[in-house]
């Protein structure tokens, strides 16, 4: 493996009745709270409800920005910062998904930095100071609750780009499964395909001798394969909840990532997509890691054949590795279709009009990948085979 430094200072607060824990975990940081949260689930699950009261009961002095939207936009994090420097906000409250939550860690350094949230983004600037926040988690999928990543569009130019930093972790995250019992089923589903897919992103690395990571990546694949589907046909089993809820949260906090480098091309491809068709995360992720994993099988199918047979359940006897890669990512592509994830661009009305210009969008700053190295046209077969 490669040599590592791991540090991951996000207080993990998991489990039924943890909420209790707002007040004293926002003792110290002041009195002005801005409560962020998106279009609305959280006042028709309650949850709202509950966190405004102890933010009232304890005395503390609450600002709100709703409506953020499911693929965060930069004029949003515009609105928070503002809020933030005109009210003099002393910590942000995210309340809601891995939309609302990297919203707010935007927000939190754009509060604090004089020029454009935009230029956060695209790296033209690192923050040099952030607003601490901290999260109330809804929906299992993208880890965002425990680590540094945000990912945020320009709508005005159909840009999408993940960023991140030292800043970007929150201070604390209570995850009570309860809360994302009303998650609906299409949404639960893209959070599987999405949590398995950050998996898959860090499993095709090229570094040597990571027989403990592969062993972990490998487990927490077979518990969300294994437990998924079943929450899929119950939305409304605590038990169920609680496993994908805590399986999210491993497949993107570092934990699986020590001492190596990931890949993540599909990520960019990907945010590509959803910058220019604004369609779910994990639906562009479904359709497009198949093809990405047939695109790069042979660049290593002894790592792809040992993913066949230790999470697929693929027989390897009497087939070559190859075959025994290609029959894995049948089964995964088969696997999402059987919970109900898309599987082609068409299903989201996406013709061949613009894979243009999305290829060219996913490799504005360069190639992609680590695994591999994908330029241009790597990525345009990508999205034709995807159609
Ligand atoms: O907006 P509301 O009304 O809250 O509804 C949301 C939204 O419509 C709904 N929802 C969330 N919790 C719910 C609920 N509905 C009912 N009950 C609940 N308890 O679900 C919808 C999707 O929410 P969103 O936050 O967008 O989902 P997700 O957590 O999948 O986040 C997706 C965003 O995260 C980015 C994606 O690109 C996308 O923009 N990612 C962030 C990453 C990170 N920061 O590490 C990594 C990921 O790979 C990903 O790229
Ligand atoms: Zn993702």
């Amino acid at each position: 493996m490669n040599e590592f430094v791991f540090h991951n200072p996000v207080k993990l607060i998991f489990g039924k009745g943890q909420l209790q824990n707002i007040p004293q975990e926002l003792a110290n940081y002041g009195k002005k709270v801005l409560v962020v949260y998106g279009g609305g689930s959280i006042k028709r699950n309650g949850l709202y409800d509950e966190v405004m009261t102890l933010l009232h009961v304890n005395g503390m002095e609450v600002y709100e920005l709703s409506g953020v939207e499911p693929n965060p936009r930069v004029s949003t994090a515009r609105k928070g910062a503002e809020i933030c420097k005109e009210e003099g906000i002393d910590f942000i409250l995210a309340v809601g998904g891995g939309s609302v939550i990297d919203c707010v860690k935007l927000i939190a350094s754009a509060a604090k930095y004089d020029g454009d949230a935009w230029d956060l983004v695209t790296k033209k600037v690192f923050a040099k100071d952030a607003l601490p926040f901290g999260t109330v988690l809804t929906i299992a999928a993208t880890g965002s609750e425990m680590n540094a990543g945000s990912v945020i569009t320009n709508e005005e130019t159909e840009e999408k780009y993940g960023w991140g930093g030292p800043l970007n972790f929150p201070k604390f995250s209570i995850l009570d499964p309860t809360y994302t019992l009303s998650v609906p089923k299409d949404q639960t589903i893209y959070g599987i395909v999405d949590m398995m897919s950050h998996i898959f992103e860090q499993y095709f690395n090229n570094a040597k001798n990571t027989p403990v990571q592969d062993e972990m990546c490998e487990g927490v694949l077979r518990a969300i394969m294994e437990n998924g589907p079943k929450l899929v046909e119950d939305l409304n089993n605590y038990e169920l909840r609680e496993t994908i809820l805590f399986a999210g949260t491993i497949a993107l906090n570092g934990f699986l990532q020590m001492g190596y480098q990931g890949d993540w091309a599909t990520h960019d491809i990907e945010h590509a997509v959803s910058a220019v068709y604004d369609i779910p995360h994990a639906g562009g992720l479904a359709i497009l890691f198949p093809h990405w994993m047939r695109y790069n099988v042979k660049v290593n199918p002894t790592r792809f054949a040992k993913l066949a047979v230790n999470v697929f359940g693929v027989l390897p006897e009497g087939k070559t590795e190859e075959e025994v890669a290609l029959e894995g990512i049948e089964r995964l592509s088969s696997f999402w279709t059987s919970i109900g994830a898309p599987k082609t661009l068409a299903d989201y009305d996406i013709n061949d009009l613009k894979l243009e210009l999305m290829a060219e969008k996913a490799t504005a700053n360069g190639k992609l990948g680590k695994f591999s190295s994908l330029d241009k046209e790597d990525v345009l077969s990508i999205l034709k085979a995807s159609l």
